[in-house]
């Protein structure tokens, strides 16, 4: 029985050694201790040993059990990490693998004007200002000193929401002084960038919709020359140093006097060319000094405080800063085209 018990010992420990999958050593476990196991029927035999012989043999079978039963149990754990090592090296992700780059989009020309615009007037102590694109008539235009009958409060070209003409799409930035003036303590440096509607048919240089940049500023012994000279500061740092521009007087009801700014053509410097239709020059904004009853009207005295304004075209300016040819471009969105920029 002895000779037996190490010959079941040394047979399975070699055959625990050299399995090579689970089910296998389950099948050698089985065939050394299951029940009709090898191991199990020399136990069985034990009952024909005599009294003496039986503590040792049953102290050797329970070593060889435990031998047997440590063994599978190495043999398993071996099983299990080649296991886990064979999944990881087929599942191994590669991170230098370079990703998908997403598709990025890109800023449009006439923000990246804007974005210049707004960092111009913000290093010159401006705030900026969003306002309400749905504006009452009496802000885009009583305030504004353009009363009943004047042309632009025609039907013909403003968006109006109500038969009495008392809600509508602000045709200007300009209401925007008005609020700011209501609303803001005094001195007043402002711009207030947005969009306006008018009824114009789209062609290469109108839009029903399209962007102003309202400018202001109210303070005491404010005069013409500073509006000159802060306006040819913006023309010099959105066009570059040397800048042309001319004044032309003009007129609005809100300001008094009022002027047009030209910007010398790029194209041409000034000669004429299709660009400019011939002129030489691109209007770029309106501008004046506020009419006293406009800043009466909002409740701030003439005498003791004085101010000028401006409203640039955004689009406009951004075909002078990136030579833009059409306006309709500029509202496509055609990757192709802002791509450029
Ligand atoms: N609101 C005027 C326009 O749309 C421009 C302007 C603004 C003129 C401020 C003078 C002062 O044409």
């Amino acid at each position: 029985m002895k000779e037996q018990l190490s010959k079941i010992k040394s047979e399975a420990l070699a055959a625990f050694g050299q399995v090579s999958t689970p089910a296998a050593l389950d099948e050698l476990r089985v065939k050394y201790l299951g029940k009709k196991g090898e191991l199990t029927a020399v136990l069985k035999q034990m009952g024909r040993l005599s009294p003496e012989e039986r503590p040792a043999m049953g102290q050797l079978a329970n070593d060889v059990r435990a031998a047997l039963e440590e063994s599978i149990e190495r043999a398993a754990q071996k099983l299990a990490a080649a296991a886990l090592e064979a999944r990881l090296k087929a599942e191994a992700l590669d991170v230098t693998i370079p990703g998908k780059a997403p598709k990025q989009g890109h800023r449009h020309p006439m923000y990246i004007a804007l974005d210049e615009i707004k960092d111009i007037f913000v290093g010159m102590g401006f705030t900026v200002l969003d306002g309400p694109e749905i504006e009452l008539a009496s802000y885009n235009f009583d305030k504004l000193n353009a009363e009943e009958g004047h042309p632009s409060r025609d039907w013909s070209d403003t968006f109006y929401f109500d038969r009495d003409s008392r809600v509508m799409l602000r045709s200007q930035t300009s209401p925007m002084q008005v609020r700011a003036m209501e609303t803001m303590p005094l001195p007043i440096r402002i711009i207030a960038p947005g969009r306006v509607y008018r009824k114009d048919e789209v062609d290469a240089t109108h839009s029903p919709m399209f962007h102003q940049v309202e400018g202001m500023v109210i303070d005491k012994n404010v005069t013409m020359a500073d509006l000159k000279g802060t306006l040819n500061l913006l023309a010099e740092e959105l066009f570059g140093k040397g800048t042309v521009t001319r004044f032309r007087p003009h007129h609005f009801p809100f300001t008094e006097p009022s002027c047009e700014m030209d910007v010398q053509c790029h194209k041409c410097g000034g000669a004429g060319c299709p660009t400019c239709k011939g002129e030489g020059w691109i209007e770029l904004l309106g501008a004046g000094m506020i009419h006293p009853s406009v800043l009466r009207m909002s409740g701030i005295d003439p005498e003791q405080w004085s101010g000028w304004a401006f409203g640039m075209g955004l689009e406009r300016t951004a075909m002078r800063r990136f030579k833009i040819a059409d306006l309709r471009l500029i509202f496509e969105n055609d990757v192709r085209f802002l791509e450029q920029f």
